[in-house]
C-alpha cells in the first residue's frame, strides 16, 4: 500500500478503516522492534514535532514526545499555553500557522469538540489530533486497537464490555468506532442512564450489524466479555458538579468482579484512572493498562509520525 498518510492531517477514527489499519499494524510492528532493539533511529533527522496541549496529559504528550526523539526528530514542547500568546488573546488559527512556521507537525490537544479539525485548514502542517473535546482520540483508538489485535487477530466472534462514561469519553467513542470497523461481534456500553453513548456513534456502530446492549449493570454481563474497557467519568465535561460527585464511583472493578470473568479476557484503560480500577486489579495478568498498553502507545505514536513526515 502506499502511504496514505504523508503529509496528511491525521483528525479522525475515520481514517482507521479495514485497509488502512493493517497497514499500521505492520508499521507498529516495526518501531516496536527498533525502539526495543536500538532505542531510536534516524528516519525524521532534520524534522521538529510541535506537541500544542491545551489540556492535562501525562502519557499522549510524554509517548508523542518520546516518539519524535527516538526517530531523530526535535521538539517544541507547549505543554501549558498559558506561557504561550493564547493567554494574551490569539486565536487558535493564529496560534497554529504561527507554530507551523517553526515546525513540521504539530499534536494538537484541545477541550472543545471539533476544534482540532476546524483548525486544521488554516495549519500550514499537519495537525494531528491528540483529542478533541469529548469527541475524538483517534491515536488513543489506534493504540488500543493494535493491543487488542495482539490478542485477538481476529473480533469475529468477540465481544467488547465499555464501561463508564460513553457519553463524555472520546477514548469509548473513538475504539467503539474502530472495533467496528474491525469486525467486533457486539458491544456492551455499560454506563450510569445519564451518560449514554451519543446518537451520532450509535448510528455508526449500527451500520456495522454489530450486537449492542446499553446497561448499567456490569454483574451482568462480565462473563461474556473479551476485552473489558474501562475509563474514568470524565468530570471535566460536566456542567453541575454535583451530577458528577454523585456518579463518580458508580463503577469500580475490583477481585471480586474479575471474578466472574472469562480468564482470557483482557482490560484496557487509556488513564489516568480516578478510583474505576482499584489498586489490587494491578497485579492480575489480565490488566494491560498498567504496562504493554502504554508501551504500545510509543510504538504507535512513533510510526504515525514517520508516516505523516516520511514517504
Ligand atoms: C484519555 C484522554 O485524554 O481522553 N487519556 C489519555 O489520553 N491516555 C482518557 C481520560 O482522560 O480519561
Amino acid at each position: 500500500m502506499t502511504n496514505p498518510f504523508y503529509k496528511q492531517h491525521f483528525l479522525s477514527t475515520d481514517q482507521l478503516t479495514k485497509d488502512t489499519l493493517p497497514f499500521l499494524f505492520q508499521e507498529i510492528d516495526a518501531m516496536k522492534e527498533i525502539a526495543l532493539t536500538k532505542g531510536k533511529t534516524d528516519i525524521l533527522s532534520g524534522k521538529i514535532i510541535a506537541g500544542v496541549f491545551f489540556e492535562p496529559s501525562t502519557r499522549t504528550f510524554g509517548s508523542f514526545m518520546s516518539a519524535a526523539q527516538r526517530l531523530g526528530a526535535g521538539i517544541i514542547p507547549f505543554y501549558s499555553m498559558e506561557n504561550s500568546s493564547v493567554n494574551k488573546g490569539e486565536s487558535l488559527e493564529d496560534t497554529i500557522r504561527t507554530i507551523g512556521c517553526s515546525a513540521d507537525a504539530i499534536v494538537l490537544r484541545h477541550p472543545e469538540s471539533n476544534s482540532v479539525q476546524d483548525v486544521a485548514p488554516y495549519s500550514y502542517v499537519p495537525i494531528i489530533n491528540a483529542g478533541d473535546g469529548g469527541h475524538e482520540h483517534p491515536t488513543q483508538a489506534l493504540l488500543e486497537a493494535y493491543t487488542i489485535h495482539q490478542h485477538y487477530p481476529s473480533l469475529e466472534q468477540r465481544t467488547i464490555g465499555f464501561v463508564g462514561d460513553a457519553k463524555h469519553s472520546r477514548t469509548i467513542r473513538s475504539l467503539s468506532k474502530v472495533l467496528a470497523e474491525m469486525g467486533a461481534k457486539k458491544f456492551v456500553w455499560v454506563s450510569p442512564d445519564s451518560l449514554r453513548m451519543l446518537p451520532d456513534v450509535v448510528a455508526i456502530i449500527k451500520q456495522h450489524n454489530i450486537e449492542i446492549i446499553e446497561t448499567n449493570n456490569v454483574e451482568e454481563h462480565i462473563g461474556e466479555f473479551d476485552v473489558m474497557y474501562t475509563n474514568r467519568i470524565q468530570k471535566e465535561r460536566f456542567d453541575d458538579p454535583a451530577e458528577y460527585e454523585e456518579i463518580k464511583d458508580v463503577f469500580i472493578t475490583t477481585p471480586p468482579l474479575l471474578e466472574k470473568a472469562k480468564p482470557t479476557m483482557i482490560i484496557l484503560n487509556p488513564l489516568p484512572r480516578v478510583g474505576e480500577i482499584s489498586p489490587e486489579v494491578d497485579k492480575d495478568p489480565r490488566a494491560l493498562y498498567i504496562k504493554e498498553q502504554m508501551q504500545n502507545a510509543l510504538y504507535t505514536r512513533m510510526a504515525l509520525l514517520k508516516l505523516i513526515l516520511s514517504q
